[in-house]
């Protein structure tokens, strides 16, 4: 096992989230699992609602992930233990992969992995497994997107496919994978989601930002030198009861700008495809509420695009002066929540009160809603010398108006799903 950066012989968080995902599955199956597949949840810093409108992105993975471990079995069955809940399934991988009606929701997330990647043609095999995560449920961080990746890693582990590198296939695969991943969304769990989540759970590295086309997927990984600053999360703990109607609403939306646009600026085919200054001339064409959604989708990709070479251009001369460049990619963190707040009206009353408390506090660069909305969290760039303040003042002003007790998470930038095989690390 790894010691901590430290060196003070602590074992670090990954460490003893293996560690004990171990010693479960021991309890569970008898006797040791031979790997343990992982995939972060990820924060998105900029770019949201972009991706199924073909748009940008920049997300990063975070520091907590769902976890299997896992052992290969000699014949087709995959039985699976979700030690959180303290709940069981099996079923057969030569079965007709539909979910049956009792199979708890979070099986049919490894149901659809398994039966899709059999679809592909590619080689699994039954295994034993036990699940484990930090990543919160609901919470808007991809919890979801991270069970499925880590369910294909472990399956296509014990289907031997691992190439050496702690990945299962070669790299380029990997968008092909995070494809597939958002097909069991869409197949399985009833979530029309873009590519955003499962590309990032694959494709995340350590202190960078993915900065990726959703359309093309091609992708950057840009250093984020964050110089004294810290991702930090805070979970509205608010169930997110409107995101699933409200974001397929907001999809559709999207498309009719598209279809009425097409009338006058030819050969768009999504929101990703216009100019602002050629959606200025023609917005009067558009229904009022659909001429919001599409404005603010249309001024999000040019903030990601602006966010990601402020930050590239830095990137090149890093100074010890203010730091101009994180400045403005704080503006524009801040003009992304005000978007989504008025124009595609996806934020809430509580995620509202954790950007104007976080927006109030000096030393706080950026605050905005991430992810789908409606409750789950806020991403704030926070310098160290203000994170003490900021955690007593979001969670005295928050309790107070709200009620409830937020959670708050000092995030580092991790690496995406990788595979730990059980005899390197004991
Ligand atoms: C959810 C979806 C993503 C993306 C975000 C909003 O997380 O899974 O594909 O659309 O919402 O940016």
């Amino acid at each position: 096992m790894q010691k901590d950066a430290s060196g003070n012989g602590t074992l670090d968080p990954q460490s003893n989230r293996i560690r004990s995902i171990t010693q479960k599955f021991e309890e569970t199956f008898g006797s040791p699992p031979t790997f343990i597949a992982s995939a972060p949840g990820r924060v998105n810093l900029i770019g949201e609602h972009t991706d199924y409108n073909d748009g940008y992105v920049f997300p990063v993975a975070i520091d907590k992930y769902i976890n299997i471990a896992a052992r290969r079995r000699t014949d087709r069955r995959i039985k699976l233990h979700a030690s959180d809940v303290n709940d069981s399934w099996e079923f057969n991988l030569d079965a007709r992969q539909s979910i049956p009606q009792q199979a708890p929701a979070w099986s049919h997330y490894l149901i659809g992995v398994a039966s899709l990647l059999q679809a592909s043609g590619r080689t699994i095999a039954g295994i034993d497994a036990v699940i484990t995560g930090d990543v919160p449920i609901g919470a808007g961080l991809s919890s979801s997107a991270a069970l499925s990746v880590s369910a294909t890693l472990a399956f296509l582990t014990a289907g031997s496919e691992l190439v050496g590198d702690g990945f299962p296939v070669p790299e380029n695969h990997k968008k092909e994978l995070a494809a597939l991943c958002q097909r069991v969304e869409h197949e399985f769990a009833g979530v029309n989601c873009g590519i955003m989540d499962q590309t990032i759970s694959l494709l995340g590295k350590a202190n960078h930002g993915l900065f990726l086309d959703c359309r093309s997927l091609e992708y950057e990984h840009v250093p984020l030198n964050l110089a004294g600053h810290y991702i930090t999360i805070c979970n509205t703990k608010v169930k997110r009861e409107l995101a699933a109607s409200e974001y397929n609403k907001r999809r559709a939306e999207c498309e009719r700008g598209v279809d009425i646009l097409s009338q006058w600026i030819p050969g768009i085919s999504s929101l990703r495809d216009i100019a602002l200054s050629d959606f200025k001339k023609h917005e009067e064409e558009l229904p009022a509420l659909t001429q919001k959604r599409c404005r603010y989708v249309i001024e999000e990709n040019t903030r990601v695009l602006e966010a990601v070479s402020v930050l590239k251009a830095r990137n090149q001369q890093i100074t010890e002066k203010t730091d101009e460049a994180l400045i403005q990619f704080g503006h524009l963190m801040n003009a992304s929540h005000d978007g989504l707040r008025d124009d595609y009206e996806v934020s809430c009353k509580e995620l509202d009160l954790l950007t104007d408390i976080a927006r109030s506090i000096t030393g706080v660069i950026g605050s905005r809603m991430t992810g789908a909305g409606f409750g789950g969290c806020t991403v704030n760039i926070v310098h160290k010398d203000a994170l003490e303040t900021f955690q007593t003042r979001v969670r005295k002003e928050y309790q107070k108006q709200i009620g409830i007790e937020p959670e708050i998470y000092r995030c580092h930038v991790g690496n995406g799903a990788q595979v730990f095989w059980n005899s390197e690390l004991s």
